[in-house]
């Protein structure tokens, strides 16, 4: 090293400043590079010999040293950059490389949530029931006070939901859809059709002039609430509802068709178990349960260690619906029941966490 290590920090600089300039491609900036600040390069070495100089000269080389790393670095970065762009200007007006490989588009398909809901729906549609929808951004009436929910009512609690105004909510439940669809089987010129969805609903009977078709509908749907994740909750996930509405209808035809709908789903084998609920739309009300696949009915995380999977809420419609919809309940019965879609495909595909389902991993995906 010569006498002044800050001189010679200087002039290695410069050096490596003008070789910078002189290069024509980004490998060969790149080889500057190596030869100043590579491991082995030469302005690299002296920055390592600043240690060991005499006190007098060590403050100045320093400040050489970082002025002249900061300078090197920085017209390497700006040289590269220059050529990089002379180069894609060269591979003509649209930078486009004409020779590069191609990118094939990727063929993805059903989701395995959408490919069971389809499945379910067939089977309904097999039985004579038509597919209806609601929106998700529902309101509120029709979310709690239609569906029999008295005001502040606890069973509210069970569904913490996201309001957008007072009146406006993203609904709990696809149950909204039962009030939708009765109120549309009325005829055309009666006043029930059409009606706001803030009407008070205990005087819409009152108010019809018809005599209703009967419903027989499902109606799928995404459904919103406050929940924190677990290996069968989402804060949104989907249901299906359905509800029959027509004279002479029985608890006797809500097990027969649960229990036929779910047999045909989930095979011949499938053992079904109703147990008293409540639910503020239904009178009575139950929750339905299957076997556990995922452990056989051993007992899993998934099972809660019951060996039963809950898979919904079920029941005969109560009087006081069937008048938000229009029916009079001297003259029609009805059986409702409804359910989370995740919560079947997790048991039908044997997948442990519901997670899993919206993370939209390809490698998850792919398997369906
Ligand atoms: N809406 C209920 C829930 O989300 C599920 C339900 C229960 C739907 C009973 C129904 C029913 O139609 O009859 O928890």
């Amino acid at each position: 090293m010569g006498h002044s290590s800050a001189e010679e920090i200087g002039r290695l600089a410069e050096e490596a400043l003008v070789e910078i300039a002189g290069t024509d491609s980004p490998q060969e900036v790149e080889r500057v590079r190596v030869a100043y600040l590579g491991r082995e390069g030469k302005l690299t070495a002296v920055l390592r010999g600043i240690g060991q100089l005499p006190d007098d000269e060590r403050p100045a080389a320093g400040r050489a040293a970082n002025e002249a790393r900061g300078a090197v670095e920085s017209a390497l970065a700006k040289r590269k950059e220059e050529l990089g762009a002379r180069e894609a200007a060269a591979r003509g007006p649209e930078g486009l490389d004409v020779t590069l490989p191609g990118r094939g588009a990727e063929v993805g398909h059903r989701h395995p949530l959408m490919t069971t809901l389809e499945a379910l729906l067939d089977i309904f549609v097999g039985m004579g029931y038509t597919v209806v929808q609601g929106p998700e951004v529902e309101w509120y009436t029709l979310n709690w006070t239609a569906l029999n929910y008295p005001p502040d009512h606890p069973a509210m609690d069970e569904q913490d939901s996201f309001y957008v105004t007072d009146e406006i909510m993203l609904r709990t439940q696809t149950s909204t859809v039962q009030i939708r669809a009765m109120r549309e089987r009325h005829d055309e010129s009666c006043p029930v059709r059409g009606l706001d969805p803030r009407f008070p609903p205990q005087e819409v009977l009152a108010h019809c002039r018809c005599t209703p078709r009967p419903t027989r509908v499902v109606a799928p749907g995404r459904t919103y609430r406050r929940e924190s994740v677990t290996l069968t909750h989402n804060d949104v996930f989907h249901q299906l509802e359905g509800l029959v509405v027509d004279e002479g209808i029985t608890f006797g035809d809500l097990k027969g068709t649960l229990g036929a709908f779910l047999r045909e789903y989930l095979g011949p084998e499938t053992r079904v178990r109703f147990r008293p609920d409540f639910f503020p739309f239904t009178e009575p009300s139950a929750d339905f349960s299957v076997n556990c696949e995922l452990c056989g009915a051993q007992g899993c995380r998934f099972c809660k260690d019951s060996g039963w999977v809950e898979i919904g809420g079920s029941g005969l419609v109560h009087p006081n619906v069937l008048i938000a919809g229009g029916y009079d309940p001297d003259r029609v019965s009805g059986f409702a029941f409804g359910f989370g879609v995740e919560r079947i495909a997790q048991r039908r595909y044997h997948i442990e966490h519901i997670r899993t389902l919206y993370e939209n991993d390809m490698r998850f995906l792919r398997q369906f």
